[in-house]
């Protein structure tokens, strides 16, 4: 395949309903992940379960793009092949993470991420290594007093900063601001939180002049916090996503592929499905999902190689599902 500008690129990804494998999780991140398994982490194990599911025949034609850890990006499987090209050869580009993660944003409980100060070299080398796409997340929390506009601002700007120079480094940027679902919020105030910070991403995106076509938004859904007493349901929830979409994203995007964010595996193939069956929309609505992919190969695999096919058979049928889902063709009867 010959993809040759930033545009190419990004609309490749998230052609006929593939989505992003999000396989980016820091050190400690699948650390933790793996304690929950038993399974002790180390770079070995995490390369052998990341290559299980690279070598994974769900991968082919449901996942267009994989964000990787820059662990993984330098990693070889197991057979010497670079786990790069591993991806390259099942039809999906190779991308990766580049925010150092988030600190506390003015001695509050607010967050920022940071990561700015060197991304333009780092940069330089993913692309020489062979990524096509980045990521960078931005953390805002729903709660007293929070968020502030002020954590607002400075976290947009980050991510507009951060899309310029990727973008100038020739690799397409994925924009994450996720709003998280922890607390006892109603969906009504996730919508006004995640309204003010699209508003404000795009706001800060134009003034860096980022071009759109070449760029991916990875939203949160519009969901009720996961302590709320009143839950939306999964067409209120799809409602609400798009509404705050429509209003809110410029149509020359190149696509949006949400985060899973703590959902189920279920609920986020419903919720995603139930979106594209509302009708055709300016932008791909795809998928770009760590948990809800990962999480029943994970727990297929406990660690053992004996489990690697039943592991393996877990993620492919989630990425099949959110392929449906992504083409608004899933219904509950194909997950028995
Ligand atoms: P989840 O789908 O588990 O939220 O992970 C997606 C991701 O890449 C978060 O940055």
């Amino acid at each position: 395949m010959s993809l040759d500008s930033l545009e190419d690129i990004a609309a490749y990804i998230v052609s006929d309903g593939k989505g992003f494998l999000a396989a980016d999780e820091s050190t400690g991140t699948i650390g933790k992940r793996f304690d929950a398994i038993n399974t002790e982490s180390t770079a070995d194990s995490r390369r052998d379960y990341r290559e299980l599911l690279f070598r994974a025949e769900g991968m082919k034609g449901n996942i267009g793009g994989v964000i990787l850890f820059d662990e993984t990006l330098r990693q070889n499987a197991k057979d010497g092949t670079p786990i790069r090209d591993l991806i390259s050869s099942t039809g999906a580009l190779p991308g990766i993470k580049v925010d150092k993660g988030i600190s506390p944003f003015n001695d509050s409980e607010e967050v920022i991420t940071g990561g700015l100060e060197d991304l333009d070299e780092r940069c330089a080398e993913y692309q020489a290594l062979g990524a096509k796409f980045t990521k960078w997340r931005a953390v805002i929390k729903i709660g007293d007093n929070m968020p502030s506009q002020e954590c607002i601002d400075a976290n947009m700007q980050a991510l507009a900063d951060y899309a310029q120079i990727v973008q100038n480094n020739g690799m397409v940027p994925m924009v994450e601001p996720e709003v998280l679902m922890d607390g006892d919020h109603s969906a009504q105030t996730c919508f006004e939180v995640s309204e003010n910070c699209l508003k404000t991403l795009f706001t800060c995106l134009e003034g860096n002049s980022v071009n759109l076509k070449g760029t991916i938004l990875k939203p949160n859904m519009i969901l009720s916090g996961t302590n709320a007493p009143l839950q939306a349901n999964i067409q209120e929830v799809a409602e609400l996503t798009v509404k705050v979409l429509k209003e809110n994203v410029p149509t020359d995007l190149a696509g949006i592929a949400f985060l899973s964010g703590g959902q189920s595996d279920f609920l986020a193939t419903a919720h995603l499905d139930a979106m594209n069956k509302m009708g055709d929309f300016p932008w791909e609505l795809s998928f770009s999902y760590g948990r809800a992919l990962q999480q029943p190969a994970l727990k297929a695999w406990m660690g053992q190689i004996d489990n690697v096919e039943l592991a393996q058979k877990a993620f492919s049928h989630r990425a099949l599902m959110n392929k449906l889902a992504a083409k608004g063709e899933w219904n509950e009867d194909l997950e028995s």
